[in-house]
């Protein structure tokens, strides 16, 4: 597939660059990542130079023959023109021991390599460059960010392990987070964000942002506003439990496949109750973020007052943040599309005077640029 300059542009976050003399290990490659990453694949190590000039993918596969027609080294080209780009070598041979098998790249895989191996090094090395970069930002902005995805991963390894989650450990995890939205000073952690690999951890800590301003705007402080932030961390936390095939589809679920999503509720609620100091708050989020007011949401279908404010506002961020987040397989919808889409096809689904808050509130806070 070849992807014009402008499509490269709006895709470098998520696009992978793959260059390789063998059509058919490109198409290999392009076929293991769809619905994690774009790929655009060269032939040719200095026309994908030229393409990629402007627009950097978030990572570069080269085969190890691909060579520059000056001569130069490949990686040292890659590195003086994209600098701060992973690069992983792709070897034709088994990869010996001892020795710089990845010759001054970022990592190396032996060809055939496994599907889950290419994803997981690719997504290992995107987040790290992420991350990294994440350590120029000012300190709250920083601290908001690094924070929250250590939490969100030890949850990760929590859950793995079948133990319980530390709520004070959350609480405090989020803190930074908290102040900035206090201040409304949030605006570059939703934009450094963008970014990173994690799906889920982008969408936990963009809905955490949105609905802990959400409670600032209606006037809540202190331990609620901690409530609200650590609740939309984990709002989805089951999602680790659902098979990746199934999270990450591209296209619409069969029924079979939607009950296993839908499953991502009490499994959430089922892991957070292991938590003996939890607040109720944050499980009710969880819970009841699905539901809509008509009683049309799941898992309860629970109906207008059986609704608390909480559910409700859980209900229009995470219903914003999954329309304006960007997957693979979809361009963020527009936050002002959200809205209006939120306003006009799902009036019987969510509290109208709610949303006419938030959008009060994104008016104000980004100057509709949200997200
Ligand atoms: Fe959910
Ligand atoms: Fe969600």
């Amino acid at each position: 597939m070849s992807l014009g300059p402008e499509a490269l542009a709006q895709s470098r976050k998520i696009l992978v660059a793959v260059i390789d003399a063998n059509a058919e290990h490109r198409q290999q490659v392009a076929r293991a990542l769809t619905s994690f990453y774009q790929v655009a694949d060269f032939p040719l190590f200095d026309h994908a130079m030229e393409q990629l000039a402007h627009s950097h993918p978030c990572a570069i596969l080269l085969d190890e023959m691909a060579a520059s027609r000056s001569g130069g080294d490949p990686v040292r080209t890659i590195r003086r023109l994209m600098p701060g780009v992973p690069v992983i070598r792709t070897l034709n041979r088994s990869i010996p021991h001892g020795g710089d098998a990845a010759q001054g790249a970022d990592a190396c895989l032996e060809k055939p390599f496994r599907r889950s191996s290419l994803i997981r090094v690719i997504s290992g090395l995107v987040n790290k460059a992420v991350e990294a970069r994440w350590d120029t930002l000012a300190p709250q902005y920083r601290d908001s960010l690094k924070r929250t995805v250590d939490s969100f991963n030890s949850i990760s390894d929590l859950i793995d392990r079948g133990e319980p989650l530390v709520y004070r450990d959350v609480n405090a995890a989020c803190a930074p987070l908290v102040d900035a939205v206090s201040n409304h000073d949030f605006k570059v952690i939703l934009d450094n964000v963008k970014g990173h690999d994690n799906y889920s951890y982008v969408h936990s800590l963009r809905v955490a942002t949105l609905l802990s301003l959400f409670g600032h705007t209606i006037g809540l402080k202190g331990e609620d506003m901690s409530l609200l932030a650590s609740g939309g961390l984990v709002h989805d936390i089951g999602k680790m439990k659902i098979p990746h095939e199934v999270l990450n589809k591209p296209g619409r679920l069969d029924d079979d496949e939607l009950k296993v999503m839908r499953s991502h509720v009490p499994k959430s609620v089922d892991y957070l109750k292991l938590c003996e100091t939890l607040p109720k708050g944050v499980i009710t989020i969880a819970e009841q973020h699905h539901e809509k007011l008509d009683g049309t949401g799941y898992p309860n279908g629970l109906k207008g007052t059986q609704l608390n404010e909480l559910a409700r506002m859980a209900a229009i961020v995470d219903i914003f943040s999954a329309l304006t987040d960007r997957r693979v397989y979809k361009e963020p919808m527009a936050p002002e599309d959200a809205l209006a889409l939120m306003s006009d096809r799902m009036a019987s689904d969510i509290d109208q005077k709610l949303l006419t808050l938030f959008k009060g509130m994104l008016l104000d806070a980004v100057s509709g640029q949200a997200g």
